[in-house]
């Protein structure tokens, strides 16, 4: 391990079946006036909505609604919930959904108070926030973000064809979540494996770089192989307890930013796939699929020993009689194979990227340093070409 780091994470969890009854225990440490927000509707329909009504209603609190949080939700909703935030003198933020749900909440939380544009100081300035921040909660519905248990807030901007995550400090991350794995059942199976893959390449963003011997990486070869485990029995039987809880657990230590400590990471997929759905408002996990194995195979050389580290420890390739170049190689295609078995999307072109935009996607692109190989512009626009 090579880097120094202090580490915080101040999220309570509350995880496991029936773990809702626990936001009674919550409510009392806040304020009368609660903001709930949610997304689409599918709270409604699977009937989390009524109950958490219920228990904000008998803790004597007073709703204010803010419901239609979209995937991959926009700069100019988050104006909306500032308003709504701070006429109504809100004094917790309570996130019922997903990723988007749970981002959007975080977002609210800093920008209510923010005299500026939000979207210029915490998005293209990438400024710390240095006004109140209303606290936040989450009940989660879509396991993937890891956004239950960090700072992340990641805004769409489609005027300016953006989309930019800000991760805040611990002042940011939700007060309390509340995951139950049997609320993620009623997930879409395209969505449910959108997640799957989420939690694979936040693992991967970090995993593929650095060349020290560090505690991180033993830990992430744990994490990946229980998801690749139990992502196969869940799409047998969505409704594993023991897979979905596995793999919803996995979620949140995939990116509550402890496998980061004391290395570097990379990201550069990330970066990548959000370009990809600024363009194309594609769900966030199959854009990251979309492009990985261009991005990986073009990378592999420039960090050898860690590409064949993860085809033996992670996918148990065979190593007798092939060189580094093989078993590295072996290790993506197996990747590759399982990517393909759990029916993610490989193309940027069957999520709506078409040749004419890849100029514009690559523009888009920030590029991290942290990887084997910090990329060009047309290094960019190959990996982009490659992915359609
Ligand atoms: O809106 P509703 O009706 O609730 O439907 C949602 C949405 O359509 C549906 N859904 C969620 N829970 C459900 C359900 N449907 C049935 N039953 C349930 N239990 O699923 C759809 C997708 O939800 P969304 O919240 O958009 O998915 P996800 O959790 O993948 O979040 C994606 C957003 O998170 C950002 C992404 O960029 C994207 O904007 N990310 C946040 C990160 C962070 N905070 O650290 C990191 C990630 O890398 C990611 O960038
Ligand atoms: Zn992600």
């Amino acid at each position: 391990m090579l880097g120094n780091f202090i580490y915080s994470n101040p999220t309570k969890l509350y995880f496991g079946e029936d773990s809702l009854k626990f936001l009674k225990d919550e409510l009392p440490g806040y304020g009368k006036n609660v903001m709930l927000i949610y997304g689409g509707g599918s709270i409604k329909k699977n009937g989390i909505y009524d109950k958490v009504v219920e228990i904000l209603a008998k803790g004597g609190k007073t709703v204010f609604e803010d419901p239609g949080v979209m995937p991959n939700p926009t700069v100019k909703k988050l104006y909306e919930g500032c308003k709504i935030a701070k006429e109504n003198n809100v004094d917790l933020i309570l996130a019922v959904g997903g990723g988007s749900v749970c981002d959007y909440a975080k977002a609210v939380s800093v920008s209510a108070y923010c005299e500026e544009d939000p979207w210029d100081k915490y998005y293209l300035r990438m400024e710390d926030v240095d006004n109140k921040i209303i606290p936040v909660g989450c009940v989660l519905t879509m396991v993937g973000t890891g956004s239950e248990m960090n700072g992340g807030a990641v805004i769409t901007n489609h005027e300016q064809k953006l989309k930019i995550g800000h991760v805040f400090g611990d002042n940011v991350f939700p007060k309390f979540s509340i995951l139950d794995p049997t609320y993620t059942y009623t997930l879409p199976e395209y969505q449910m494996v959108a997640g799957f893959y989420d939690i694979m390449n936040h693992i991967t963003e970090q995993y593929f770089s650095g060349e020290d011997d560090n505690t991180s990486d033993y830990i992430m070869e744990g994490l990946m192989k229980s998801l690749i485990h139990s992502s196969r029995i869940a799409i047998k039987n969505p409704k594993d307890y023991e897979a979905r809880s596995n793999i919803m657990w996995t979620a949140t230590w995939a990116l509550n930013t402890l496998v980061a400590m004391g290395k570097s990471t990379d990201w550069m997929v990330h970066m990548l796939g959000q370009s990809v759905g600024a363009y194309t408002d594609a769900t966030h996990g199959m854009t990251l699929a979309a492009v990985s194995l261009p991005y990986y195979r073009y990378i592999m050389p420039y960090g050898l020993a860690k590409f064949k580290r993860f085809a033996i420890n992670v996918w148990n390739v065979e190593q007798s009689g092939k060189t580094d170049e093989q078993i590295a190689s072996e290790g993506l295609n197996a990747m590759e194979a399982w990517m393909k078995e759990i029916g993610l999307v490989m193309n940027i072109s069957d999520l709506g990227a078409t040749e004419d935009m890849i100029e514009g996607i690559a523009k888009g692109t920030f590029v991290t340093e942290g990887g084997y190989k910090v990329l060009t512009h047309d290094e960019i626009v190959n990996i982009l070409k490659s992915s359609l």
